[in-house]
């Protein structure tokens, strides 16, 4: 990372809030890096990470709890200013001297504030009745001394503090989701006013300092990429390229459940287009053959997971004598998460190239582990990556065979690949495209009675799945107009031969999931 970007960053302790990745969001948006850390650590290493400043998260502790998180009072002494969001403002209430009142019942939803102390992090700010988010049980009954009255709401007489000669500030409510409309202006008066940071974190300047990092790391060694043709490895791809040349040997495994064209486009663009060194495998007979009578969705999964490794390997070796193997890890997979949400359960595994790195015994290169999602696709733009890939909707490693229920045979999985590609085309048309998180067919295991013409007929049933998501957690099937829907089932039905019907799955998840396997 280049110097200046280093010396102008800002550290977000987390509790276990359900926001903290967002108000790291927040402060990217505005130009300021940062990094969340559990809120246990330790104020050394604070200090080695040279904070402009402090923001504490929320959580669903509360301070009296026995196990509360809390912070080594040690932070308070650096000189280094601190903002404490909810939980994170009781919590310095609580360590510099005041006193947090257990809550009777929580104050949760929209609030008005007014605000009695102007300038500071409320600069600019309408002083009357501006509207915040609440969401918390616990309430300050004496502030810490030093420190005075920012805002009040009627339900919470603290509802921000602030102490200017030491830059605390704490507020009660939630200035990093949208319901708080004017949140982003008190984050950026605490990073630009109190911190004095400059908004010097753009995707070009991450392009900038990437690009030197990755050549200075490289040298004259090799980096293979496992290109997917999704967002993620796609912009690896790219910003590798334009690093290291031709030093970089792309990989694309055809595993016969890709969708309509998919093979095609991810030659197209870069092989074709940003002249990669890109060796296209089409392995699909070979994962077939070792699907062939497999129902079982997680049987399937590691199938195709444990093929994917045996033929990335295979060509490996033929490129032969690569040190570095190139990974599209994001930010939200390296934050260590606070474990108080308890063990997640697996649902559904994973495998993509999980299993690479360990088996190939290569060193990793992972240039986007410092991003989040919408970051990543603003450096695809940066790099002159296609519309199309860098708003692509997320596609699943096993790709059309956890779609088709049951046994996998090629005929079905072409009648799966049409009726998918229809639904594409239709709400790209339509303008749904960008407010979907997926929309996709599955092709259901049933035969159903239908007519056509005069006659009789027996035929498939495919599920349409289109839902809204903002991180694939919960997710709500998208109210898609009705004149969309019957476009799609008239043209399914009509295009697709061996369909005769078409439904809408209305579940949301939870209880369901995305994907029916
Ligand atoms: P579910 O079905 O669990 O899906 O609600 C959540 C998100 O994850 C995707 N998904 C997968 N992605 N390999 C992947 O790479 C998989 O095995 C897999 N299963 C589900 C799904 O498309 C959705 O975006």
């Amino acid at each position: 990372m280049v110097d200046s970007l280093h010396h102008q960053r800002v550290l977000i302790l987390d509790f276990g809030s359900q926001t903290t990745q967002l108000i790291a969001r927040r402060v990217r948006e505005s130009h300021v890096y940062c990094e969340i850390h559990p809120f246990n650590m330790t104020p050394e290493k604070i200090k080695d990470f040279q904070p402009k400043g402090l923001i504490l998260s929320g959580s669903p502790s509360s301070v009296h709890d026995a196990a509360a998180p809390l912070v080594d009072p040690e932070i308070y002494t650096l000189g280094v200013p601190v903002l404490g969001i909810c939980y994170g403002m009781q919590l310095m209430a609580h360590q510099l001297g005041g006193t947090v009142e257990k809550a009777t019942r929580r104050e949760y939803g929209p609030a008005q504030i007014d605000i009695d102390h102007p300038g500071d992090i409320f600069t600019d700010i309408d002083p009357q009745g501006s509207r915040v988010w609440m969401s918390h049980g616990d309430r300050i009954l004496k502030l810490p001394p030093g420190f005075e009255t920012m805002a009040h709401s009627d339900n919470s007489p603290e509802a921000a503090m602030g102490n200017a000669k030491r830059n605390f500030y704490g507020v009660q409510f939630h200035p990093e989701v949208a319901h708080t409309p004017c949140g982003k202006d008190i984050l950026e008066n605490f990073l630009f006013r109190i911190c004095g940071c400059r908004p010097v974190w753009t995707m070009q300047s991450f392009v900038e300092s990437q690009i030197e990092a990755v050549r200075n790391k490289v040298g004259d060694d090799r980096v293979i990429c496992a290109l997917s043709g999704g967002v993620d490895s796609s912009v690896v791809a790219v910003l590798l390229h334009k690093a290291i040349g031709q030093k970089l040997h792309c990989i694309f495994v055809n595993n016969g459940l890709l969708r309509k064209g998919e093979a095609e486009t991810v030659q197209r663009v870069f092989r074709d287009h940003f002249e990669i060194n890109l060796t296209y495998v089409d392995a699909s007979a070979e994962f077939l053959d070792r699907l062939h009578s497999v129902i079982d969705p997680e049987q399937k999964r590691k199938i195709i997971g444990n093929l994917f490794i045996e033929v990335f390997e295979r060509e490996a070796a033929k490129i032969g004598g690569a040190r570095y193997l190139a990974q599209g890890t994001l930010y939200p997979d390296v934050i260590e998460s606070v474990s108080f949400k308890g063990p997640s359960a697996v649902i559904k595994t994973h495998h993509n190239v999980g299993g690479l790195p360990a088996r190939m015994k290569m060193e990793l290169i992972e240039p986007l582990r410092e991003l989040f999602k919408d970051e990543v696709r603003l450096v695809g733009r940066e790099l002159g990556l296609p519309e199309r890939i860098i708003m692509r909707h997320p596609f699943p490693g096993p790709g059309l065979a956890i779609r088709l229920l049951g046994a996998l045979t090629g005929p079905d999985l072409e009648i799966l690949r049409e009726a998918d590609s229809i639904i594409q085309e239709e709400i790209e048309a339509c303008g749904w495209y960008e407010h979907v998180w997926q929309a996709f067919a599955v092709l259901l295991p049933i035969r159903s009675v239908g007519v056509m013409g005069d006659e009789r007929t027996y035929d498939q049933v495919i599920a349409l799945r289109a839902v809204e998501s903002v991180d694939a957690m919960t997710a709500d099937w998208a109210r898609l107009p009705y004149d969309v829907l019957a476009r799609i089932s008239n043209r399914i039905i009509n295009e697709v031969k061996g369909v005769n019907r078409v439904v809408y799955d209305i579940s949301s998840k939870p209880p369901s999931t995305i994907e029916w396997e």
